[in-house]
């Protein structure tokens, strides 16, 4: 992106002002729930526009029904200068307005190409041209950069993958107003680029654009103006450069958040709790070998693809290992699959939450206690509802999932609520072990608070906690020593109160050592 046509697509020069869409007082109320009161809201030619909130604060509900998917209870949608009433989600579509929504809603077992102009490819006569799907389809990922054949079959495709393909679809629409819900969430930080490049070139052409995103660091690059939405009503509208991100996440909060991270209050023991030696997989790690202790939070740092999920998988079972032991209470384990993994006392909260076993229709309480209660309900035969609904209202708490009971069904939270959900489900498992693998994507920054409280305070009661994560602040806020991933392999393991970012990125780069030595491992 040149920075001329960056600045001649700003909102406010070449577009002048020209009002693409404007909500007015909307309120949507589900049976128990009033998800949007009085939230007024307006796009311009040409402008990103961000809205921010808390898990649960009405964002995705509002953008569905720009998009048509609902209805709002009242409210005016004013279209291009005429006030609209979208009966469906292609109505609004054949107007001109499109949606990425924040769940994935691609078909598996189609290729990509046919998930792209799915129920519109191209035809000749009866039948699909084919040939034109395919090249129409490798036209618009190449607009976006990404390598991803046409004909590969969705199922086969990474989280980040899939996402690419729901941009790449929503742009084929050409769209005048485009909606982003939390586009980035399973991203490599390149993608982003590649996406934020994308977004450029649409403002120039006069496309406005409604961007969600949990990451507001991120947004610094292409947002015009920000809305805060808090509990459903609307709290402010301001350009976001002339608005500093404390502002944004007090007008979330209601509060200002001094604190990003909790105060520690464990301290690891020297006893070791978990050692892998020389864990290898071929071609994809190799010679991983760390140790955790006891009430220590290890962080694995590194860049996307530099092996770390790829390890946590294997030591809990769910890939195979090729070489190297794994020993806990200096026993070997010997671990064949996530299921001796989990007798074993280990867990592993999976970084593509999206596609993790939620049953969405069942109720919260189920959710959280009753899968993981299977488990073990070998050995223990009965099953106390008291208790587990107990215990599911304990994490609902502890966790600030916003529900109106625990009886909810799942399917009827907001996308960040449900992903606390997953959380809830394993720490309510009582692993000895727990790998968090990006456990704060998504996630509101209140929210992030507590699950850093959490992971401290399951620390202090002896578990070791690995902490995956792209995001250095959080592994230099939060963990005790840190494992640098290069490249398949550990190039240093730190402490983390003697390292910085610089230090990091250069082990996680493959540079050279340091003049610091790495901690003893
Ligand atoms: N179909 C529905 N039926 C009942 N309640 C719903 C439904 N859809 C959303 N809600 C509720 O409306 C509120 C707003 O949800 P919404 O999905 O808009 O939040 P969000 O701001 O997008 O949050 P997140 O950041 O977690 O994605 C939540 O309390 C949610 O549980
Ligand atoms: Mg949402």
């Amino acid at each position: 992106m040149q920075n001329g046509e960056a600045i001649k697509g700003m909102a406010g020069t070449s577009f002048a002002d020209e009002m693409l869409l404007s909500l007015e007082n909307i309120r949507k109320e589900f049976p128990s729930v009033t998800a949007l009161a009085d939230v007024s809201f307006d796009l311009k030619r040409g402008e990103v526009h961000a809205v921010c909130g808390e898990n649960g604060a009405g964002k995705s509900t509002l953008m569905k029904i720009i998009s048509g998917v609902y209805t709002p209870t009242s409210g005016k949608i004013v279209y291009k200068g005429q006030t609209r009433n979208f009966a469906n989600p292609l109505e609004a579509e054949n107007l001109g307005i499109a949606i990425i929504h924040q769940e994935l809603n691609l078909v598996p077992h189609l290729t990509v190409a046919e998930n792209i102009y799915l129920a519109r490819e191209p035809r000749r006569g009866f039948l699909v041209d084919r040939r034109k799907l395919k090249a129409d389809a490798q036209a618009c990922l190449d607009r976006l950069g990404v390598a991803i054949s046409p004909d590969r079959l969705v199922r086969e495709l990474s989280v980040a993958q899939c996402q690419m393909v729901e941009i790449a679809k929503a742009l084929s629409l050409n769209a005048e107003v485009l909606i982003m819900d939390e586009p980035t969430s399973s991203l490599t930080e390149q993608e982003t680029r590649l996406l934020f490049k994308v977004i450029h070139d649409l403002k120039s052409s006069g496309v406005g654009i409604i961007y969600i995103s949990h990451r507001l660091d991120e947004m610094a690059d292409i947002v015009d103006r920000v809305t805060v939405l808090r509990d459903g009503r609307y709290v402010a509208t301001s350009a976001f450069a002339k608005t500093s991100v404390d502002e944004i996440v007090s007008r979330m909060v209601g509060r200002s958040l001094e604190e990003k991270f909790p105060e520690r209050t464990s301290t690891p023991s020297e006893d070791v709790l978990l050692r892998a030696d020389n864990l290898t997989r071929h071609g994809v790690f190799r010679n991983v070998s760390f140790t955790l202790r006891r009430g220590e939070i290890l962080g694995f740092a590194g860049l996307m693809g530099a092996g770390r999920t790829e390890v946590a998988r294997a030591i809990f079972g769910a890939d195979p290992l090729n070489e190297g032991t794994v020993t806990m209470d200096g026993k070997v384990l010997s671990i064949t699959s996530p299921r001796d993994a989990i007798a074993a006392g280990l867990a592993y909260l999976s970084e593509d939450r999206k596609a993790q076993g939620l049953a969405i229709k069942m109720p919260v309480d189920a959710n959280m206690t009753l899968a993981n209660m299977e488990a073990v309900s070998n050995r223990f035969g009965l099953i106390d509802f008291a208790a587990h609904a107990k215990a599911a209202e304990h994490y609902v708490d502890l966790l600030s999932i916003k529900t109106p009971s625990v009886k909810q069904p799942v399917r009827l939270l907001s996308g960040g609520n449900q992903q606390k959900i997953i959380i809830g489900k394993w720490l309510f498992r009582q692993s000895r072990i727990l790998f968090f693998d990006e456990p704060t994507r998504g996630i509101d920054v209140g929210a992030k608070f507590a699950i850093y409280k959490i992971m401290d305070e399951l620390a202090r009661t002896g578990i070791g906690v690995i902490l995956i994560s792209s995001e250095l602040p959080e592994i230099l806020g939060m963990t005790d020593r840190v494992a640098v991933f290069h490249n398949g392999t550990i190039t240093g393991v730190l402490d983390t109160a003697r390292t910085n970012q610089e230090e990091i990125m250069r082990y996680a780069s493959g540079y050279g050592l340091s003049p610091h030595r790495p901690a003893a491992n």
